[in-house]
């Protein structure tokens, strides 16, 4: 798949087939995210790949931070049932002390972003479905899977064959809104 065509036709899938996903293709989406830019090639991303089903299960209620959807009117994580279900979640991490910090910014956050972006590609590429959850309690997932307090974590993804397939999306504001043409709001 062209790399525009996959930009284009990558979705958010949270429902998947009750079907394994090939450890090569695992390979290529985890291989995808390897290569992806990072703060002076620090590559300060490391992956944990889940698949036992009682983990995946606590790492779902997990996904329920009530301080954020309570007040938000959400009774639960839309992902939340996706992360039990998909044969295979991966928890990206985080090492913030191989990255930078200048601006005030923590650039491993841009870091695993661009990272999940290949990630997404990729399992789209190969006809797989993802989504980034970044909503969860990072505090019982640290202790869950024994992930040391110096690391941050930074998104779950749950990775499946999807069961939906060609809906639109959500739409994305036009770019006479996001684009300015020499100086702010030129
Ligand atoms: C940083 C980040 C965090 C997100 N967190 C969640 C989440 O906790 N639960 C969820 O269901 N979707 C989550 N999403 C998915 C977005 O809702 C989704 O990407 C957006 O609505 C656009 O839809 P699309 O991915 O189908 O184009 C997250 C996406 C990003 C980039």
């Amino acid at each position: 798949m062209d790399v525009l065509e996959a930009i284009k036709t990558r979705r958010s899938v949270r429902k998947f087939l009750d079907r394994p996903v090939e450890p090569e293709k695992l390979q290529v989406v985890l291989e995808a995210a390897r290569m992806a830019p990072s703060w002076a090639n620090m590559q300060c991303w490391r992956f944990v790949v889940v698949q036992d089903q009682e983990v995946k299960a606590r790492i779902s209620e997990l996904s329920y931070v009530e301080a954020y959807f309570a007040t938000r009117g959400y009774k639960s994580n839309p992902s939340q049932k996706a992360l039990a279900q998909a044969p295979v979640v991966i928890v990206a991490c985080a090492d913030p002390m191989q990255s930078g910090d200048i601006h005030g910014g923590d650039y491993y956050m841009a870091d695993l972003g661009i990272a999940a972006e290949n990630l997404m590609l990729a399992a789209h590429a190969v006809g797989l479905g993802t989504v980034f959850v970044g909503v969860f309690d990072e505090e019982h997932l640290r202790e869950l899977l024994s992930i040391p307090s110096n690391i941050r974590i930074v998104g779950l993804f749950p990775l499946g064959y999807p069961v939906e397939g060609g809906k639109a999306g959500p739409p994305r504001k036009p770019l006479e809104e996001i684009v300015f043409h020499g100086r702010w709001n030129g």
